[in-house]
């Protein structure tokens, strides 16, 4: 097995540096070596008044959280580990709208880096590259008088690693799979950054900028025109609508808006 490439100082040169290039994402940006988990970190930095836009990225997590309770396997030095904080006042019916751009920001993101086709969203919440996991996001919210007051959007992103347990062997990948280029997750995180600026921002301003998004984000949803079963939602996913619910059309004939759930 190779060695990691130690772009660790660059991380923490970064966040010591901030975010130059971006108006609010990562500014301030924060870096650790370890961790439990950058979530719950940032989830307590909110709660303590951090503005939006505050940023956590962490060289390793011992308690990486993925949704659904599951573990997210954050090995030292491998991966991007990142939580970003947002204030987003939006109503409580279109947050599921903050993990889709945000897989819609990662694609963009993922873009600069990769020689492959076929940087995709699943829907709801993972980035893929040729149908291979590549990274997973998971927005927790607080909600307060029926607006999302606080949302900390966690993103594990792969960048380096090539050994996987066996559980994930086959299903996930990373950027470093897909190109001959030496990455740097300090470049990497800057893109990320920068897009989910972008999308974000777009999804805020609504009209004609969130219909863009949307259009965006259907043309690279993979699960669009796939025959799904979302938690027993079992049909053809169809579309995307405005708050990011998942169209889909069941077998019975009856269309279904599916707000969040797991698709198989
Ligand atoms: C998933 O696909 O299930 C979501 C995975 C989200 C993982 C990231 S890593 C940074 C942040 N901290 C965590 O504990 N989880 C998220």
């Amino acid at each position: 097995m190779s060695p990691l490439p130690d772009d660790t100082e660059a991380l923490d040169a970064l966040a010591r540096h901030g975010a130059q290039s971006t108006r609010w994402a990562g500014r301030p940006l924060a870096f650790v070596q370890q961790t439990g988990s950058t979530n719950d970190d940032v989830r307590a930095a909110a709660r303590d008044g951090a503005e939006h836009g505050y940023a956590l990225v962490a060289n390793a997590q011992t308690s990486g959280r993925g949704r659904r309770g599951r573990v997210w396997h954050s090995p030292v030095g491998a991966n991007l580990y990142l939580s970003l904080l947002v204030r987003p006042r939006i109503t409580v019916e279109e947050s599921p709208m903050l993990a889709l751009v945000t897989g819609l920001a990662l694609a963009r993101a993922v873009d600069r880096f990769v020689d492959a086709r076929g940087v995709t969203v699943k829907w709801p919440n993972d980035l893929r590259i040729q149908r291979k996991k590549c990274a997973g996001i998971l927005v927790e919210g607080a909600v307060r008088e029926g607006v999302l007051d606080t949302a900390v959007i966690g993103i594990g992103l792969n960048v380096h690693r090539r050994d996987w347990p066996q559980e994930l062997s086959g299903i996930a990948t990373s950027l470093e799979e897909h190109t001959e280029q030496n990455l740097s997750r300090a470049s990497v995180l800057i893109a990320v950054l920068e897009e989910c600026e972008r999308a974000i921002d777009a999804m805020l301003l609504g009209g004609s900028a969130k219909r863009a998004l949307i259009e965006a984000l259907a043309s690279r949803c993979d699960t669009i025109g796939t025959r799904v079963d979302v938690d027993g939602v079992v049909g053809i996913a169809s579309g995307i609508e405005d708050d990011g619910a998942l169209v889909v059309r069941c077998d019975d004939g009856s269309v279904r808006s599916v707000r969040s759930g797991e698709v198989r």
